[in-house]
């Protein structure tokens, strides 16, 4: 199965999609945590993009999909696998849609996670207190919600044009949410 997670930052994708990787035997693959991989071993493109993501605007969309490109060859996404953070504007949901084009591959399901701006700010001042990063400060999570509504939010209209997209409700716990996705996905 093939996944698209999509929702404001915060909304619980990545919470969401280690849950659903747990299910599914699909790897989990984060354009966010890939970034900060390549940051951490100080690549080239990580001190590139950690300039752009500590602003929290967006990385170049061509930096973005090579490493996305790299990363779905490898073998363990041959039976699907669940993108989270990914696309993030419709540039890239088209970039996508040419790829798998070109791999002959088909996308089954966007879910939307829905979270108030309000719930969203407060869980992630939370985050920033245990875990510090860079990006959870409180102006930059402000960037990243006004990015989230100009360039990702028009990212489910994509979507729904071809019926593939569910809005799931991400208030309540964890396992709400959980429950909720698991009902769309029927596993
Ligand atoms: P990325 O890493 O993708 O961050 P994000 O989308 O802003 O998402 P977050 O990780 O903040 O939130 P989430 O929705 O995954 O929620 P989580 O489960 O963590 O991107 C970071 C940056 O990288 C971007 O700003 C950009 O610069 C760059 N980037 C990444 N992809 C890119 C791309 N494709 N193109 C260009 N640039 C790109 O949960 C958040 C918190 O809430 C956690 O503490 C969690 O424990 C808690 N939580 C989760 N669920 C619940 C719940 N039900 N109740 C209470 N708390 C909950």
């Amino acid at each position: 199965m093939r996944i698209v997670l999509l929702g404001a930052p915060g909304s619980g994708k990545g919470t969401q999609a280690k849950l659903i990787v747990e299910q599914l035997q699909i790897p989990h693959i984060s354009t966010g945590d890939l970034l900060r991989g390549a940051i951490a071993a100080k690549t080239p493109l990580g001190l590139a993009a950690k300039e752009v993501m500590d602003r929290g605007d967006l990385v170049s969309d061509e930096i973005v999909l090579g490493m996305l490109k790299d990363r779905l060859s490898a073998d363990d996404a041959s039976n699907g696998f669940i993108l989270d953070g990914f696309p993030r504007n419709v540039t890239q949901a088209e970039m996508l849609e040419q790829l798998f084009q070109e791999l002959n591959l088909t996308l089954d399901h966007a879910l939307l996670i829905q979270v108030d701006p309000d719930e969203v700010v407060a869980r992630i001042a939370k985050r920033a207190e245990i875990e510090g990063r860079t990006d959870d400060t409180e102006d930059v999570v402000r960037n990243r919600l006004n990015v989230y509504n100009e360039q990702t939010a028009p990212v489910a209209a994509f979507y729904q044009q071809q019926g593939i997209v569910t809005e799931v409700l991400g208030t309540g716990s964890v396992e709400d949410v959980q429950a909720r996705i698991q009902a769309v996905l029927r596993f």
